[in-house]
């Protein structure tokens, strides 16, 4: 008898605590970005709330998104992951400087012919080395997430390089980004993307570089009445989190919130390029911004501009990583 009462006591103890724990808060992952919900980033993160939410740990994790600078900042945003409050991000691989120096290699001027070799490179043994390039800062890379290749939109018609001389264009956090627009003899500013739209407005800077996804969701194409398509640097992300959060993600839950982010960023990368395209046919239909094309003589004009910049960084970078970026080009 007194065995069947203790039997009974330790089933509902064992009962209690299941129970306890399937009532348990359940674990919330904030994932801040900077940009629109209509963008390859904003699509990618409503994917993976979307796929954690249908996963068998549907129920233990929250995925709440917060778009357009809405929670943080790209100025801020990491520093506020390093202490709790933000889980997830993928700011723009230019926007890790204060970290490492290494991913600088991703905003050299026309380094990347197209985006499969900029798939090539990022996938190659060099590319997925530095996805671990921030482990001793405390955080970890998951990814890489496209945007594309970066347009420059200006006040006015942007031909040559001598047609940026004395302008003032808005850049990410990037020294090689700089150096990019001193190189044209250009007025590098590094600001926020939040305040790109109201610097552009009020004409207290001419121009910026971005992907038409970005120019067309922000507005940009309503206030830059040329875009010059130079597709002479790349935008891409970086999906990171802090080690000490993902590595303490529960055994059992960890693999189902890491095959959630995998999906969702095979299917941000597979949308990128229709995305570009369609906000660049959207930005043509509004007749509010000409784009320019480059004559190849035009273009070789840009190249032999800015691409003297790779040298000025490459002890920063590395030269063997910068050589394995090219090399990528050959498919
Ligand atoms: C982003 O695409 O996340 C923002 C890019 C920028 O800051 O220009």
């Amino acid at each position: 008898m007194r065995t069947l009462k203790l039997a009974s006591l330790t089933t509902l103890a064992a009962g209690v605590m299941m129970a306890g724990s399937a009532l348990a808060d359940p674990i919330t992952i904030k994932f801040s970005h900077v940009v629109a919900e209509n963008t390859p980033k904003g699509q990618m993160a409503e994917k993976f709330k979307d796929l954690v939410e249908q996963s068998s740990v549907g129920d233990r994790v929250d995925v709440e998104v917060y778009p357009n600078s809405q929670l943080y900042g790209d100025d801020q945003v990491l520093e506020a992951m390093l202490l709790g409050d933000v889980q997830l991000a993928a700011p723009a691989l230019s926007k890790f400087q204060k970290y490492t120096d290494q991913l600088q290699v991703f905003d050299l001027p026309f380094l990347f012919e197209d985006m499969d070799a900029v798939e090539r490179f990022q996938s190659s043994e060099t590319g997925q080395k530095l996805l671990t390039s921030l482990e001793s800062k405390g955080l970890l890379g998951l990814g890489y997430l496209h945007n594309g290749m970066k347009q420059l939109s200006a006040s006015e018609p942007l031909r040559v390089p001598e047609d940026a001389a004395g302008k003032k264009f808005r850049i990410m956090t990037s020294d090689v980004l700089e150096a990019q627009f001193e190189a044209v003899d250009a007025a590098p500013l590094k600001k926020p993307f939040s305040e790109v739209f109201m610097m552009l407005q009020t004409q207290a800077i001419d121009g910026q570089e971005n992907t038409y996804s970005n120019i067309y969701s922000q507005n940009f194409y309503e206030v830059q009445p040329y875009i010059t398509e130079s597709n002479h640097g790349l935008l891409d992300y970086m999906v990171v989190s802090s080690a000490s959060f993902w590595n303490g993600l529960p055994d059992d839950v960890r693999p189902e919130v890491e095959k959630a982010l995998d999906e969702a960023v095979a299917y941000g990368n597979e949308i990128a390029a229709q995305e570009n395209q369609e906000a660049k046919q959207a930005i043509i239909d509004s007749g509010k911004s000409e784009i320019i094309e480059l004559t190849a003589e035009q273009r070789q004009q840009w190249v032999d501009a800015m691409k003297p910049v790779w040298e000025q960084f490459s002890d920063a970078i590395g030269q063997d990583v910068i050589d394995a970026a090219a090399a990528s080009n050959e498919g």
